[in-house]
């Protein structure tokens, strides 16, 4: 078989990566699609269960910080085309250790340029950075992070994810390495890991734990259904413009306490609770370090000029994720066995 493209996605078992892999292997069966990762706490083979035998499907185990790892797999499968999301993701375990962050984010991002513009002599080629809106920093009560908002990142993983989008723009200018690069708000959905707010708080009020809310839950947050995040990567790769930026978000402002609130009267609802049982679990604990205000994205050039826009409420997306947890109690055991236990102990054990 002669494959159309042979794309290389770089953490495709996380949470985003494994849901573009699944929307790219089953839309594009002429694309051969190789999911690189390292399969760190964050990746899991079990999120891509249900399309592992597919034909245009290989997993290759490798680290995106061992240069010669990347090569080797670029010279196998001739990759004509790279979406990149490996990356260390959550801020506060950032805040405890950086430097695995500048490895992976920084170094990782880099030798995966540079094997790409050493690879790529002729033909057709895309580089794909996914990246977040974490990099433009805090906004006060008004405004939209817009593509052209200077970057102001606050927290080690932010400046991480920063410098990676300053190094693929400078491989655009400097190589003429054909990027784009996008930078999206907060996502939700499910296969998320319950170290981030929202499968955290299914996963306590469930479990009937303590519901940790830093500060006073004042803190305001754009939430995206994942799928969505999957398809407007899908548009950029294929529409966008060689060397810009796309902001994709949902127009979908929350405090984290009121979305909290939500989540506990949707589950005392899915599980026959009384109605304000769940709330009780709140516990204000010591606010995060540095904690950004607000994230808010103006998402119109995508929408004007790649014509996407989510496809699901806030409220619909939020159902399909609780009911996805309360079905897979398996794959919620699973990740939150042994390390997570210890995790949970480190980040949350002095906070109240
Ligand atoms: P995740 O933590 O769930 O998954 C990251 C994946 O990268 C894991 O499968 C992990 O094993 C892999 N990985 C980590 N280090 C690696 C290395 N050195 N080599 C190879 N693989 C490695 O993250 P996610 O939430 O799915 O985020 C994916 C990307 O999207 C990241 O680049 C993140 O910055 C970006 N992003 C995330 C969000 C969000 O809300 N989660 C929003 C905007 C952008
Ligand atoms: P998180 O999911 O870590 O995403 P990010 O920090 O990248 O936006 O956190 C979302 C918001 O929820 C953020 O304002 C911090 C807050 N938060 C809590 O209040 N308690 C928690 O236990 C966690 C993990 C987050």
């Amino acid at each position: 078989m002669t494959w159309k493209k042979n794309i290389l996605i770089t953490g495709g078992a996380g949470f985003i990566g494994s849901h573009l892999v699944r929307l790219f292997v089953t839309k594009y069966p002429h694309y051969r699609i190789i999911n690189l990762d390292k399969l760190t706490y964050a990746g899991n083979l079990e999120n891509l269960k249900d399309i592992e035998s597919k034909e245009n499907y290989v997993f290759e185990k490798a680290d995106i910080v061992n240069k010669e790892e990347l090569i080797e797999i670029f010279d196998n499968y001739q990759i004509t085309d790279v979406i990149h999301l490996a990356a260390e993701s959550h801020v506060d375990r950032s805040i405890e250790g950086p430097m695995e962050f500048v490895m992976t984010n920084v170094v990782g991002t880099v030798n995966l340029l540079q094997v790409a513009k050493d690879m790529w002599k002729e033909g057709e080629h895309v580089f794909h950075h996914v990246s977040t809106d974490e990099v433009y920093g805090s906004l006060g009560d008004d405004g939209l992070f817009e593509e052209t908002t200077p970057y102001d990142p606050r927290s080690p993983y932010s400046a991480s994810k920063a410098s990676s989008d300053h190094f693929v723009r400078a491989f655009y200018h400097t190589y003429n390495l054909p990027v784009k690069i996008s930078n999206c708000s907060n996502n939700y959905g499910s296969h998320q890991f319950p170290e981030k707010l929202i499968p955290l708080m299914i996963n306590n009020i469930v479990l009937k734990k303590p519901l940790p809310i830093y500060g006073k839950g004042d803190n305001i947050r754009d939430w995206l259904w994942v799928v969505d995040h999957a398809k407007a990567i899908d548009e950029i790769f294929h529409k966008g413009k060689i060397g810009e930026s796309y902001n994709i978000g949902g127009l979908n402002e929350w405090k984290n306490i009121d979305l909290v609130k939500y989540l506990c009267r949707l589950l005392d609802k899915k599980l026959g609770r009384e109605e304000g049982e769940s709330e009780q679990l709140i516990t204000f604990v010591k606010d995060r370090s540095g904690h950004d205000k607000r994230y808010a994205i103006d998402a119109s050039k995508i929408e004007k000029e790649l014509g996407w826009k989510p496809s699901v409420t806030f409220e619909q997306g939020l159902e399909k994720t609780v009911d996805w947890y309360l079905e897979n109690k398996e794959w919620i055991n699973k990740v939150t066995s042994g390390d997570y236990q210890d995790y949970y102990k480190k980040m949350y054990q002095n906070k109240s």
